[in-house]
């Protein structure tokens, strides 16, 4: 175990990015009742979750991460996680197929409400607020009241990921994600869409194979991995009184885990080896994620491992890179060779969004090419180096959303307005996710044919 950690011994350090609660008995009160509740996930299931990741690790499966850049208390219904994750199930589906390998299914949902803000004040028409940091702890409405950290917000975020993750867990668990339905993962937009054509091709051959198995006895109803999926959770864990009420030991191991979610993040902002992130993290057996932005260096990225992954366990740690389009060849090398110099197991994974943001006609967008050209990138470096591109994380619904330019359905600028309804960051509609899964499925299969030609011969 963790030496001098406690759930809270985060709270001895440095902290960035806390919200300035007016009323701290009553968010004491909060974080005290919420220490009371059930917890969300089980250590169990972390467990697995690490199980997979360390394959991964290893070269033998791929990570798909994607979700709400921030889940918001207005958009709960049963239609926008159907939506959301049918979208997922089509990325993962085509992944499998296409890359013949395990996918690691992880949403970015059912607990992802708090950001991280570049400034504490936010300014429109001469008039400053505190920023907006997430349903979670402030309104997103400019007006002052909205804007006050009020931790009842805490008991709501915590209902709506329970409510979410049950939804989920049927989904999984309950026969919608049964291979079988495969054609009906369809989105009505998405099917009239080029991407429509190509998935339909695929299910087909995935509806070929089943009957085929079917003939030679292999059913569904028989067999549990073609009519259930893993899916697991992830969230930034910002707001570390909530983490704090809902880390809990583990029964079986005697290990504290997180339980508000399988896995966790460290934003790139919050990284500092010294301070109450990287602290708290460091006492936890979850899965945990890294964002990895260029401002890393090298030497503290070992430093960090050292701190978060002593063991050298695989499974244990992802690092999320969010370079840009443009600074990812200058940055992820240099990293690449640390880690590998000093044989440390990672997960490496492809954040294409938070370093290709622009802006649009006063909209916050990302061109889609870019985001191509850094998933493009990730590959080519680490073909060079040997090592396994092993998973991306992204921001995406399964609305038919106008928030990033680009795609075979080409948004432009001027699209911008038409159904842009983001709580935060923009995200790629449905249309626009599937179509990167066929590209990274392309670019998977290819590094792998090509390892094995050089295997044989
Ligand atoms: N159980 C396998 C898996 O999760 C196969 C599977 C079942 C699947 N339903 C799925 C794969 C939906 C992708 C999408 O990988
Ligand atoms: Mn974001």
């Amino acid at each position: 175990m963790a030496q001098n950690w406690t759930p809270s011994s985060w709270r001895q350090k440095p902290i960035q990015q806390v919200p300035d609660f007016p009323d701290k008995a009553a968010l004491a009160e909060t974080e005290a009742q919420l220490a009371s509740y059930p917890p969300l996930v089980f250590a169990g299931e972390a467990r697995r979750l690490k199980a997979h990741l360390a394959n991964v690790a290893e070269g033998n499966g791929f990570l798909l991460q994607g979700g709400d850049c921030a889940e918001s208390f207005a958009e709960h219904g049963a239609d926008t996680i159907r939506d959301f994750f049918r979208a997922f199930l089509q990325m993962a589906v085509v992944l499998t197929f296409g890359a013949q390998l395990p996918v690691v299914k992880v949403g970015r949902i059912a607990g992802q409400f708090a950001k991280p803000r570049s400034s504490n004040i936010e300014t429109q028409n001469g008039i400053s607020l505190p920023s907006y940091r997430g349903d979670i702890i402030n309104g997103i409405d400019f007006t002052e009241e909205a804007r006050i950290p009020n931790p009842e917000r805490q008991m709501m975020a915590y209902r709506q990921s329970a409510a979410t993750l049950n939804l989920l867990r049927a989904f999984a668990m309950g026969g919608y994600a049964n291979l079988e339905n495969v054609q009906k993962w369809m989105l009505g937009f998405v099917k009239d869409s080029p991407q429509g054509e190509r998935y339909r091709k695929l299910a087909d051959r995935i509806g070929e194979t089943m009957d085929f198995m079917r003939a030679i006895g292999i059913t569904a109803e028989s067999n549990a991995s073609l009519r259930e999926t893993d899916f697991f959770t992830i969230h930034e864990a910002l707001l570390l009184g909530y983490e704090a009420a809902f880390t809990r030991v583990d029964s079986t191991t005697g290990d504290w885990y997180a339980t508000s979610g399988h896995m966790l993040w460290i934003g790139d902002r919050t990284r500092q080896a010294d301070h109450a992130h990287v602290e708290y993290f460091r006492g936890i057996k979850n899965p945990i994620g890294l964002k990895c932005g260029p401002s890393l260096q090298a030497d503290d990225l070992l430093n960090l491992i050292d701190i978060l992954n002593p063991q050298n366990e695989a499974g244990r740690l992802t690092l999320i890179c969010r370079f840009g389009h443009d600074k990812v060849a200058d940055n992820l090398p240099r990293l690449i060779h640390a880690v590998e110099k000093e044989g440390r197991k990672v997960v490496w994974s492809c954040d294409p969004m938070h370093g290709n943001t622009i802006t649009l006609n006063n909209y916050k967008t990302r061109p889609f090419e870019r985001i191509l050209s850094e998933v493009e990138s990730f590959f080519q470096i680490h073909r060079a180096e040997g090592t396994h591109p092993g998973g991306i994380h992204i921001e995406m619904t399964g609305k038919d959303v106008t928030e990033c330019t680009g795609g075979a359905r080409a948004v432009g600028a001027e699209d911008l307005q038409d159904r842009y309804h983001t709580h935060c960051d923009p995200r790629l509609n449905a249309d626009q996710a599937l179509e990167l899964a066929f590209l990274l499925a392309e670019r998977m299969k290819g590094g792998r044919d090509e390892k094995r030609m050089r295997a044989h011969g």
